[in-house]
């Protein structure tokens, strides 16, 4: 018998107010222990309403619909304990006047299993070990402005591990950060799931910095989950076409020699008035007019396939 997932979406659909319209629709996935999970897709397309969605971290006032469980944690996770999350700017979870040890420190206290032998202080330091971070005892007598920005997101990365999650949640936490830094940060994400067996979500723009990272990628485009699937099946064989555009523009397929990076042409729609049918047809070199009519027909497995008419020719 395969093992729960730690997380468990069905049709979930989510709007941040009464009057507002849906920007994430009929999600379905399961995230399962050892899972690196890459979310792609473009600004507002919905990557960190779903991240916050099964992080149970939908702001008061947002509505779900369908069903969010997280059979293998148990209850609906604990904020800062059984799911840890970084986003893309540190300063949102760093205090600007309290010593970084003092804040990792805090966080360990506050969600320690039980009496241990070594103190939360000397566990703050620790962690900042676990992150990399240079001479860890020291710096963590440090404020957060005395350090880069490489640095204050490997302290927002420890203080997301300070309660020793199941999950990681990285939501464009790499890509305020210059290319070497931001490959490193990667590089240690990497390792600490390996090593502390956790499972990551990775949400980013950047196609190609999901496929160094994760082990499943799923695309999202205006609020649709519109293929998800193993890493080497989606980018041998991309059943999506738009799966297909983000590829040729990021990973350069497109590129002319020393030209500028292509992106994929057109603009995704309003969500308050979206196209009818399949929200990519304007956009798609392929559309015929029954793509204008209904929801596209998922093709494949819910956990490896793509939502459209075309995704059998497509990759069969
Ligand atoms: N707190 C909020 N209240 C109201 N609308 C929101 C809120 N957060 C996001 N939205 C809207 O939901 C839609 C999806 O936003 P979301 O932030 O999930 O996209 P994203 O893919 O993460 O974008 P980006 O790449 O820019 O971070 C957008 O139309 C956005 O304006
Ligand atoms: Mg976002």
């Amino acid at each position: 018998m395969s093992a729960a997932p730690l997380v468990s979406l069905r049709d979930v659909s989510v709007r941040y107010g009464p009057a507002t319209p849906r920007v994430l629709g009929h999600v379905t996935l399961d995230l399962m222990a050892g899972d690196r999970l890459a979310v792609i897709g473009e600004s507002g397309s919905g990557k960190s309403t779903l991240a916050l969605a099964l992080a149970g971290l939908l702001p008061k006032g947002a509505a779900a619909e369908g069903r969010i469980a997280w059979p293998g944690l148990g209850e609906k996770p604990l904020p800062g304990r059984d799911i840890g999350i970084v986003y893309q700017d540190p300063s949102g979870s760093l205090d600007p006047v309290m010593r970084i040890g003092d804040q990792v420190a805090e966080v360990v206290a506050a969600h320690a299993a039980g009496p241990t032998d070594r103190s939360p202080r000397e566990q703050a330091v620790e962690l900042l070990a676990r992150v990399e971070l240079p001479d860890p005892a020291n710096l963590a007598r440090s404020y957060p402005h005395q350090l880069s920005g490489g640095q204050r997101q490997r302290v927002a990365l420890a203080l997301a591990l300070a309660g020793r999650p199941r999950v990681l949640v990285a939501d464009e936490a790499t890509s305020a950060l210059d290319p070497v830094v931001q490959s490193r940060l990667v590089g240690l994400i990497g390792r600490l799931c390996d090593e502390e067996g956790l499972a990551l979500v990775f949400v980013t723009h950047d196609i190609a910095l999901a496929a160094s990272l994760a082990s499943r990628l799923a695309v999202v485009y205006a609020g649709r989950l519109v293929e998800i699937g193993p890493r080497g099946r989606v980018l041998a064989h991309p059943r999506h076409p738009y799966t297909r555009a983000l590829m040729a523009a990021h990973l350069g397929l497109d590129r002319p020699p020393g030209g500028r990076l292509a992106t994929v042409e057109g603009s995704p729609p309003d969500l308050a008035s979206p196209p009818p049918g399949c929200r990519f047809a304007p956009r798609c070199s392929l559309a015929v007019a029954g793509c204008t009519s209904g929801d596209p027909p998922w093709y494949g497995e819910p956990d490896d396939g793509a939502a459209c008419v075309f995704a059998e020719r497509l990759a069969p």
